[in-house]
């Protein structure tokens, strides 16, 4: 049976690497089986979040997630609090989680920082709590970016070892389904650094919520090599700013790179920039609209939310209940 999972946290704007390594890639498979997707906002605590903020937060994240094309009728869309089975279940897995695998989490080390003693547990538990969400469901493919990677390979290891040490076949070994042009978006102003929501650059980025003219500057004023545009998708070796602009125009066109190069290989970023930055707005543009439609109307994304985390308790309940009686609980 197969069934996707996929989560993200609402802290702050949805940028083009969410859109791109994720949340377009839910709405296609959403027409392929069945689906949850859910807001991380249990994941959003493990850092300080001022409440108010967090609150809105959770808001125009399921906003934007609608926005975008997730559809309430063909995937199930919830909160995570609203669900408690997840932190359960991660209770539960704790106990079969190895420190030393956490300790290799790469994440963890570069949001710790140099104060690795003053982070939350929370922070540092925070791989056990995504492999819960996943494990709950029987999951079977979970869409994410590359950055994500390890912290699935960890969720597979989790239920491998629970399935081993309690001599049941409880947990199915989740995919994580990484890939095509835009797994790993990259920063506007820095080609070896991941587009992220936490660079203090606004130029960095492109926000779902930006306007056709921000758009188009933010593309202008990116970033980028003298040489005109390579031929082939060998000649953007060792140029990983170009790289990414091509990855972004390829997974925006559902073409591959080398399509796109086929179209544009010879021709400067003079040419190429206001191409890409026209197709961005062109795209992001009916979502800005729709975003701020579903922001006026809060009930109805609360009524949306609350038929999701009805369906979802309901389809992790069974699980929960065989791994607390596989422990012995
Ligand atoms: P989060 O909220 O940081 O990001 C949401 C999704 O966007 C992807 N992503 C990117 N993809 C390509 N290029 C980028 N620059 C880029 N930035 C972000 C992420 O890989 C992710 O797929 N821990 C997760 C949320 C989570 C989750 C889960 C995901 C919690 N539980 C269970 C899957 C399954 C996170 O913080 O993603």
């Amino acid at each position: 049976h197969k069934r996707t999972v996929s989560g993200i946290q609402p802290t702050g704007n949805l940028h083009l690497g969410n859109y791109l390594g994720a949340i377009r890639r839910w709405v296609q498979m959403q027409d392929e089986g069945e689906c949850l997707f859910f807001l991380a906002d249990l994941h959003a605590i493990t850092v300080h979040n001022d409440p108010t903020a967090l609150r809105n937060n959770i808001r125009e994240m399921a906003a934007a997630l609608v926005a975008c094309g997730i559809d309430p009728d063909k995937a199930v869309l919830f909160r995570q609090r609203d669900v408690p089975a997840h932190a359960e279940l991660c209770w539960l897995l704790n106990g079969t989680a190895r420190i030393g695998w956490l300790n290799r989490m790469t994440q963890f080390k570069e949001k710790s920082g140099k104060n690795r003693e003053g982070a939350s547990i929370g922070l540092y538990g925070y791989p056990v709590l995504q492999a819960a969400d996943v494990l709950l469901y029987q999951t079977t493919h979970v869409p994410v970016g590359e950055d994500q990677k390890q912290h699935l390979e960890l969720a597979r290891d989790i239920a491998a070892k629970f399935n081993t040490d309690f001599g049941v076949e409880l947990f199915t070994l989740p995919e994580p389904v990484i890939g095509g042009p835009a797994a790993r978006v990259m920063s506007l102003r820095d080609g070896s650094a991941k587009m992220s929501k936490s660079d203090p650059s606004d130029m960095s980025r492109i926000n779902l919520t930006d306007d056709a003219e921000t758009i188009m500057s933010k593309v202008r004023k990116a970033k980028t090599d003298p040489e005109p545009l390579p031929d082939t998708v060998e000649g953007l070796e060792g140029r990983p700013e170009a790289r990414n602009l091509v990855g972004i125009y390829a997974a925006m066109t559902d073409a591959t790179p080398a399509e796109v190069l086929a179209q544009f290989g010879g021709q400067g970023f003079g040419a190429f920039k206001p191409a890409l930055g026209e197709l961005l707005a062109g795209k992001l543009g009916p979502i800005a609209e729709r975003l701020k439609e579903l922001k006026a109307n809060p009930a109805e994304l609360d009524a949306i939310l609350a038929k999701g985390a009805e369906k979802a308790r309901a389809l992790a309940a069974p699980t929960l209940a065989k791994a607390y009686d596989a422990m012995g609980l």
